[in-house]
């Protein structure tokens, strides 16, 4: 059972799955977006669901920040909430990023947080409360952008989240929030490519 991320770097994975399925490897897929599902069945990788398999051996996906404890701010391509749910039913979740995304303190990439449409706005409020300016993820038509989920995004900035774990909780804790970008405690390996090397971090080391 392999969870499928969602992004750009996760599409690469996908086509290179797509190439090893073809060439005899026996897997199943659970995509974490729309996206990804529609690009792993135009490859013929074979595709399962959370409801009937809740065991996922291992997920591959991308990010957008990392710290030295392998915390992980994701949802910049909007698919937080499936990717997380993914990530909590998998053994090993590998993540894989260029070196531009290793940060000393997690903030600098906007946060995204998922919410009911009904309680953007005080959610959004509540938000800056903490010290970020916060924005209604829009597409480039100007509508809202709505979430595989059919939820709204807020793009919070905070420049520096000195505690993760602390806003982790505070956000998850907010009647409205469904889930935030922050993966913590999650990702087994991040697989680092810098140029043509490639550094393995593991948690814990
Ligand atoms: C998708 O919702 C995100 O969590 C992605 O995993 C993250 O934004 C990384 O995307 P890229 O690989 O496109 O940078």
């Amino acid at each position: 059972m392999v969870g499928l991320g969602t992004g750009s770097t996760a599409a690469y994975f996908i086509r290179l799955l797509g190439e090893q399925v073809k060439n005899g490897l026996r897997i199943r897929g659970i995509p974490t977006s729309n996206r990804s599902q529609e690009q792993a069945a135009s490859l013929g990788i074979p595709l399962t669901t959370l409801d009937e398999c809740q065991e996922i051996d291992v997920t591959v996906d991308g990010a957008d920040e990392v710290d030295p404890q392998l915390r992980l701010i994701k949802g910049g391509g909007g698919a937080l909430l499936r990717e997380k749910i993914v990530a909590s039913a998998t053994k090993q979740l590998v993540i894989v990023a260029d070196a531009t995304k290793r940060v000393p303190v997690l903030g600098r990439f906007p946060l995204p947080v998922e919410v009911v449409k009904f309680a953007q706005a005080m959610v959004a409020k509540k938000i800056e409360a903490l010290g970020a300016e916060v924005g209604l993820r829009r597409q480039a038509e100007g509508q809202p952008y709505l979430t595989d989920e059919n939820n709204y995004i807020l793009d919070c900035r905070f420049g520096r989240i000195p505690d993760a774990n602390r806003l982790a909780r505070q956000l998850s804790d907010m009647p409205g929030v469904v889930e935030h970008g922050l993966f913590i405690g999650m990702a087994s390996v991040v697989l680092v490519a810098n140029g043509s090397e490639i550094v393995e971090l593991r948690r814990g080391h």
